[in-house]
This record gives C-alpha cells, sequence and structure tokens, in this order.
C-alpha cells in the first residue's frame, strides 16, 4: 500500500469526484427518510494543501486553486454545496485546508442520517478517526473496504449511497472493482454506487464498460472529465465516475457541470466532458 491520497488531496480528479458527491447527497437529503453514507476508500479525510506531501507534487494547484474564480451562474448554482463544505473546512483548518469525501459526506449528513469510512492503511486509518472522533454519526473502520463492502450493504435505512474509491495500484484493480460493484448491487438493487476511476487512455476504459455493461440491469450514468489529450497515455489525463441508481438529476446537472469544469481545469487546449446513460433507461 504505497498510495497517500495527501500527495494528491485537491487535484483535478478530486474536485470532479467531490462536487459530484455532493449533488448525491443533496439529493438524498430531499426525503425526510435517514440514509447511510459509506465510504469504502475513505483516505484521511482533510487534508492541509500547504502541508509536505500536497506541497511537494502541487497538483491541487491545477485542481481546486483553478475554480476559485466564479463559474455563470447555472453552474455556480449546482457548485454551492461543495464551495461551502470547503468554506466550512477553511475555516476550521485555515485557508489550504481541503476535505475528503469523509468530511464532504459528515459535513451534508442531517442528524438521523449516519456515515461508515472505511480505511486500510493502519496510519491513515487513525489520522481518519481522530478528525472525526466528534462526529457523532460517523463511524471509521480500519478495515479493508472490499471485505467492508460485502458486509456493509445493504445497509439498514435502506437508503443511501456508497463510494468506491480505490487507489488503483494493481494490475486488473479496475476490472475487479467491476466485479465487486457487481456483487454489491446484486445485494442492494436500490442503493447509490459511485465507482471512481482515472483514465490515462480510453481503451482501458471502454473495455471496462464493454465488460460491465451487459452485466448491469439498473439505470447506470457514466461521467467523465479528460483535461487532456488520452492519446499520451503515461500520464493521468481524465477521471470519471460510474454512478449506478443515480438521482434523477444527475444527468441533467452533469450535463452543466462538467463542460464547465473541465475547460476549466484543461492543461491546455484539450478538453472533454462525457455524460452518458450507459444502462438501463432515462
Ligand atoms: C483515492 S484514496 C481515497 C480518497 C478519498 N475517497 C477522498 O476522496 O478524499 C484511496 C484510499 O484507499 C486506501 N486503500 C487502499 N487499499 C485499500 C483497501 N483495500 N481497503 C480500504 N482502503 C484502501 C488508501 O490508503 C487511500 O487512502
Amino acid at each position: 500500500m504505497n498510495y497517500r491520497h495527501a500527495f494528491h488531496a485537491g487535484n483535478f480528479a478530486d474536485v470532479i469526484k467531490h462536487v459530484l458527491l455532493t449533488r448525491m447527497l443533496v439529493h438524498l437529503s430531499h426525503k425526510d427518510k435517514p440514509f447511510r453514507a459509506i465510504d469504502t476508500h475513505a483516505g484521511i479525510g482533510l487534508y492541509d494543501l500547504q502541508g509536505d506531501e500536497a506541497t511537494r507534487t502541487g497538483e491541487w494547484r491545477a485542481g481546486i486553486a483553478l475554480v476559485e474564480d466564479r463559474f455563470e451562474p447555472a453552474v455556480e448554482r449546482l457548485l454551492e454545496p461543495y464551495r461551502q463544505v470547503i468554506t466550512t473546512t477553511r475555516s476550521r483548518g485555515g485557508p489550504l485546508a481541503y476535505p475528503g469525501s469523509p468530511a464532504i459526506m459528515a459535513a451534508l449528513l442531517r442528524p438521523g442520517d449516519r456515515a461508515v469510512f472505511v480505511e486500510k492503511h493502519p496510519e491513515d486509518a487513525d489520522r481518519l478517526a481522530s478528525h472525526f472522533r466528534q462526529v457523532r454519526n460517523a463511524t471509521v473502520m480500519h478495515l479493508d473496504g472490499w471485505t467492508a463492502l460485502k458486509s456493509l450493504v445493504p445497509p439498514k435505512e435502506r437508503r443511501g449511497l456508497v463510494l468506491i474509491d480505490p487507489p488503483y495500484e494493481e494490475v486488473g484493480e479496475l476490472e475487479r472493482a467491476g466485479e465487486r460493484i457487481l456483487r454489491a448491487v446484486g445485494k442492494w438493487r436500490t442503493g447509490l454506487f459511485a465507482l471512481w476511476y482515472p483514465i490515462k487512455n480510453m481503451a482501458a476504459v471502454e473495455s471496462f464498460y464493454a465488460a460491465l455493461v451487459p452485466c448491469l440491469d439498473l439505470r447506470t450514468l457514466r461521467l467523465e472529465i479528460l483535461v487532456d489529450d488520452p492519446a499520451v497515455d503515461t500520464r493521468l489525463n481524465g477521471s470519471g465516475l460510474l454512478v449506478v441508481n443515480p438521482p434523477w438529476t444527475l444527468s441533467e446537472e452533469a450535463e452543466i457541470l462538467l463542460p464547465a469544469l473541465a475547460q476549466r481545469l484543461a492543461r491546455g487546449r484539450y478538453a472533454h466532458a462525457r455524460c452518458e446513460l450507459v444502462a438501463g433507461s432515462l
């Protein structure tokens, strides 16, 4: 386990993932019934962009730093919950504090909702636990996220979302994530599942979807941005979220958000956004 998210916090992929996460949580909070949010690969939950790791890569400068300036009103309206979490995080942790997915979930929980944050790396799990000790309705588990995925779904609330955000350190991890998500979806047919993946080249992503989609009979969205040309596949050119059982509003919101964010986060002239329903019907 070499991956440490502190080196990458606030980069372009985090921005996209976290903006979409806030939209899904906002949607879940529209109904009175409580929900559960599960983060199978949680990281440490809160980051300091002035810290040693983030400073060494400077990735956040091509991520959160580029979205500080306001967008047009339609985009800003959808970004508002993300901006609010950032403002709260900064008010507590300083001007370069950045929220990880657990902090975003914790911020958008209502008193009756619950969250479970799972992290396997022992030091990161300790730091995660220290960050969320005071949050009454959040539980931190030092555990393998895939084992947790099996045991935590379906939650007793029968409403909620699972964010699956592995580090992709091993060959074939995307395909394995696809198989595991299918198993989890089979156990919780109404759960909202969001799987994050990196994009270096399109061939790997296309073959992942080609294998997975015939096995999916639930509404599934493919949401992606490219900030650089995937023809050069030695670098991270984009990122995506596969979303099973997306809120009905998510595709419309992604159609507004993703092109604007792709344009803003592009490294050069190449920018691309995709919002496609790959399984199920509208
Ligand atoms: C991409 S980071 C998570 C970022 C976080 N979800 C966020 O958006 O702020 C992936 C995390 O998964 C952890 N990890 C790696 N393998 C794991 C496993 N098998 N189970 C749980 N966590 C794991 C890593 O230590 C790392 O903190």
